[in-house]
């Protein structure tokens, strides 16, 4: 006993830690680019992404030179595409103003694109060993409970009141492991549902135990639901070729490669929808054919049901890129060199198979 949260927390650590790639040998690039990865998420997914990326893009430089298709495609999957485009564009600030080493400062490090007051306060204490403080989902859920914050936890009084917590716990010089320690509780003791309190570390420090409250924290914000969209698209086939459009640079998927369509309004049949939305954004008309199945996917504020169908151009009707960046006429067995969201490569799947 005598022993504080942070001693407690450590001891568990040591002998529970998860054994991640980028814990083996935590320098700074390796840390920025799993953090990054983490951002939205789960460790599970990660590994693999992070192994392949550290082979294709082992240094600063080799990321910043990379074209940014081959960025993306090794990105693919993972979701939230900025994601990528921040890491590269993170790397070139890299080089350009720190001579290709990562700068060691919260302050410097929240400048790179892609780096919020999270991810600078774990790579500032994970790679540096800065006695500074990050706080993602899983840390605010713990700590939320281990004080049984009644405030909502992402209101602005709520995250003062974390992050001050935070740093009042930092035990000097171990706060890398401090950090990663309040992770790795969070996702395999301290989970959303059905915490495992009898094993818990901080059972004896945690006041939402002692109060019986762990599923009412953290307290969440009022939140709108979050929207549901149902829309189409089109795979537009000619001469053993199938067309794919490049999205804006900016934006949801920014960059990335789809089945061009789009929303469904208000009294909109499927079939209007994609007549109307391939002459917005390629200045086509399309004969719409058979379906090509209906797919799920959430996003971070929203979800989608999307319907794909079979489309053959109108005689005459040229498409050309009025909203997409570019167009292309592939064959399908070059589907896979074009980086995609989750569902457009299921529907390039179904194609191919
Ligand atoms: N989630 C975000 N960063 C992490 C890390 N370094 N270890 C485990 N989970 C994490």
């Amino acid at each position: 006993m005598g022993q504080s949260v942070s001693e407690r927390l450590l001891a568990w650590y040591r002998q529970n830690a998860r054994d991640l790639p980028w814990r083996r040998s935590p320098a700074p690039y390796a840390v920025l680019v799993s953090e990054l990865m983490l951002q939205q998420t789960r460790v599970d997914t990660v590994i693999p992404y992070f192994n392949r990326w550290m082979e294709r893009f082992p240094t600063v430089s080799a990321l910043a030179e990379a074209p940014e298709q081959a960025v993306l495609k090794a990105w693919e999957g993972l979701g939230y595409y900025s994601r990528a485009r921040a890491l590269q564009r993170a790397a070139k600030q890299i080089l350009a103003e720190h001579g290709g080493e990562i700068p060691a400062s919260r302050v410097e490090l929240e400048r790179l694109p892609g780096v919020g007051p999270y991810t600078a306060g774990a790579i500032a204490s994970i790679a540096f060993g800065q006695d500074e403080a990050a706080l993602d989902g899983n840390i605010r859920r713990v700590l939320a409970r281990l004080v049984d914050l009644a405030l909502p936890a992402r209101s602005p009084e709520g995250e003062k009141a974390l992050w001050a917590l935070a740093r009042s716990l930092l035990p000097a010089g171990q706060a890398g492991d401090f950090n990663q320690a309040l992770m790795d509780l969070g996702a395999s003791l301290c989970t959303p549902r059905k915490p495992a309190c009898p094993v818990c570390p901080l059972a004896e420090d945690c006041l939402a135990r002692q109060n019986g409250t762990q599923a009412e924290r953290p307290v969440r914000s009022e939140r709108q639901r979050t929207p549901h969209y149902i829309v189409t698209a089109a795979v537009i086939e000619r001469d053993d070729r199938v067309m794919i459009a490049q999205r804006p640079a900016d934006g949801l998927l920014g960059g990335m490669w789809e089945f061009p369509g789009g929303k469904v309004r208000k009294g909109e049949s499927l079939e209007a929808c994609l007549q109307r939305e391939i002459q917005e954004e390629l200045g086509a008309q399309v004969k719409v054919g058979t379906s090509l199945g209906m797919y799920k996917h959430a996003f971070t504020h929203f979800k989608i049901t999307l319907h794909a169908f079979r489309c053959r151009l109108v005689e005459g009707s040229e498409p050309r890129p009025v909203k997409a960046s570019a167009i292309r006429w592939l064959r399908l067995d070059e589907l896979d060199d074009y980086p995609m969201g989750k569902v457009d490569r299921l529907i390039s799947q179904r194609l191919r198979h």
